[in-house]
């Protein structure tokens, strides 16, 4: 009695003793809480996956069937299931594919460790026999993987199309696919094709038409309208672009001031230099401005938005509006950098930098109505940077912002394929062949070893199995067999959902990146090797 007693306040500050069996409880519970996470996402995959919708507490909603989405947007409190939510954002940015399938992948092999636990297996035996099995694994997908001649359009859009295939906006693939290819190609430098970087492809949205309406631009679009309060131009031809970072406004001070008028004179004069509510210095400077602006040769101005002024001033524009010089306000900070690439100039941070040889040359800058909007475009540039713009149309924002993210996950497959030139099979042919390629090596182990890599081997069998699942088609009876043709030689087959059949993947043209499938691989045994090794949670306030 007087020991409880004694235990109760040190409890409380939050000192626990945990006895063993609680340690293996912490493990359990983990494993159940990470294991729900992948279950949950579970119908989602492959081309007759389910789509989810997101409801969000501020009343967005969400609709679609990317894994890494979905995760993201869902209230996981459990930390071991949060490290499933960040497995699928480590895929997203080593590979930005194959996020659905790295969070079930890690659910099975989850599950196959639970198992072996039961059967009371050590789980640092069954953590370094998990490493071991996912090395040769590599090794066997590398070895098997197919190679691709720099520059194969035809490769880049089918591996577009299989990553298109899965997505709510599937049936637009014929058109997103060869934009995801060839937007990547624009960017994407043979001789440094690591460097090739998704900031230089710039998606721009606008509700109002169909997916079908959407284009590559060759040139630049600009989500922003021109300014109009003054009716300045809104079409330019042979446009001389600058590029600011300054403001067409007078300064602000920042104290007040108080203006002391002692007799009539001074306020009679007060009151003409104000007749039409400027002040004379304000009207000084913005002359001063724009005049240089003029002399510069620049008819548009593209000004940086800016928290501290507004960016132009009713008299301002005014002024421009007069010089025949077209104004697009608000550009994003952010956004500089893609402009001055793409238009091949440097952006101007102050107005006494405003020469002839810092401006950028266009054909035709125009405003021009998309949907329910207007958008700014600007073709026919001069000395264009290796950029690339799409102008991505949709009947609602629901559509419309998933084919953002499915057109995302093509760029990011075809940035794989241009990065590391290897192509497999997919359809879950990868899998099922490392499956049975691991059970025969499973064999040649001795001890523990052998059960553990057994197990990690059963465990790849669930993307074909979900793949089949989620088609109609009976799991069990696909699975086994494409074990048998696998075992037999036929390394490409997989699961055809168009026939609700087993085929061979390359005839069918679903191909997938070598780097989507061996990074899901990788990633999801170090997450599942990292949730094995913990046996407590300790809470910190
Ligand atoms: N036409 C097809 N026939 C058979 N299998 C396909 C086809 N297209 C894609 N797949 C398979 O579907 C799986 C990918 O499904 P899905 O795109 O839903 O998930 P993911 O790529 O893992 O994640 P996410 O796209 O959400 O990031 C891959 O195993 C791929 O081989
Ligand atoms: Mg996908």
């Amino acid at each position: 009695m007087a020991g409880t007693t004694a235990a109760a306040p040190a409890a409380r500050k939050g000192e626990f003793l945990r006895e063993n069996a609680n340690k293996k409880d912490v493990r359990l519970m983990n494993i159940e809480a990470a294991k729900a996470v992948a279950d949950a996402i579970r119908t989602s995959l492959g081309p007759r996956g389910a789509d989810k919708m997101v409801a969000q507490a501020d009343g967005h909603v969400i609709i679609t069937n990317d894994g890494a989405t979905i995760l993201n947007k869902m209230t996981v409190e459990q930390p071991a299931a949060k490290m499933l939510v960040e497995l699928a954002k480590s895929q997203d940015v080593v590979a930005g594919d194959g996020t659905t399938s790295v969070t079930v992948l890690a659910g099975a092999l989850l599950k196959k460790s639970l198992e072996l636990l039961e059967r009371g297996v050590h789980p640092t035996i069954i953590s370094d026999a998990f490493n071991l099995a996912v090395g040769r694994a590599l090794g066997f997908l590398e070895a098997a993987a197919l190679p691709v001649a720099a520059g194969d359009r035809d490769a880049l859009v089918r591996a577009a199309n299989t990553s298109l295939s899965s997505k709510v906006v599937h049936q637009y693939s014929s058109l997103l696919s060869p934009m995801a290819a060839d937007c990547i190609l624009a960017v994407s430098d043979p001789a440094r094709p690591e460097a090739t970087d998704l900031r230089d492809v710039r998606l721009v949205t606008k509700v109002g038409g169909t997916i079908d309406d959407s284009e590559m631009v060759d040139g630049l679009v600009l989500d922003q309208r021109a300014a109009k309060a003054a009716s300045g131009p809104t079409r330019i031809e042979n446009a001389k672009i600058a590029l600011i970072q300054f403001q067409v406004s007078p300064p602000k001070s920042d104290i007040e001031n108080n203006v002391i008028i002692s007799d009539y004179a001074q306020m009679d004069r007060i009151l003409k230099a104000s007749r039409n509510g400027y002040a004379p210095e304000e009207r000084n400077y913005i002359l001063q401005l724009v005049k240089k602006i003029r002399a510069s040769g620049a008819n548009v101005l593209l000004i940086q938005k800016s928290i501290l002024r507004d960016a132009v001033t009713d008299l301002s524009l005014h002024y421009l509006a007069k010089a025949k010089i077209m104004v697009v306000k608000d550009i994003e900070r952010e956004d500089i950098e893609f402009i001055s690439k793409t238009l091949g100039c440097s952006p101007i941070a102050h107005v006494d930098h405003m020469r002839a040889d810092k401006l950028a040359s266009a054909g035709l800058v125009e405003e021009v109505p998309v949907g329910s909007g207007r958008v700014v475009k600007v073709t026919g540039i001069e000395a264009r940077g290796a950029t690339a713009t799409v102008l991505l149309r949709g009947s609602n924002s629901l559509v419309l912002e998933e084919a953002e993210r499915s057109l995302h996950d093509a760029l990011c497959v075809v940035r794989c394929l241009v990065q590391k030139r290897f192509l497999i099979a997919g359809g879950g042919s990868p899998e099922i062949e490392l499956a049975v390629k691991l059970g025969q090596w499973a064999k040649t182990l001795v001890g523990m070893e052998s059960v553990c890599v057994r197990a990690f081997a059963e465990a790849l069998e669930i993307i074909p199995g979900t793949l089949a699942e989620n088609a109609g088609m009976n799991p069990i009876e696909v699975v086994t067999e494409l074990r048998r043709l696998h075992a037999a030689g036929h390394q490409h087959h997989g699961i055809n959902v168009r026939k609700g059949s087993v085929t061979d993947m390359l005839e069918e043209k679903v191909v997938q990146p070598l780097l989507v499938t061996s990074s899901a691989l990788s990633l999801a045994t170090e997450c599942v090797r990292m949730i094995l090794k913990i046996d407590d949670i300790v809470p910190v306030r």
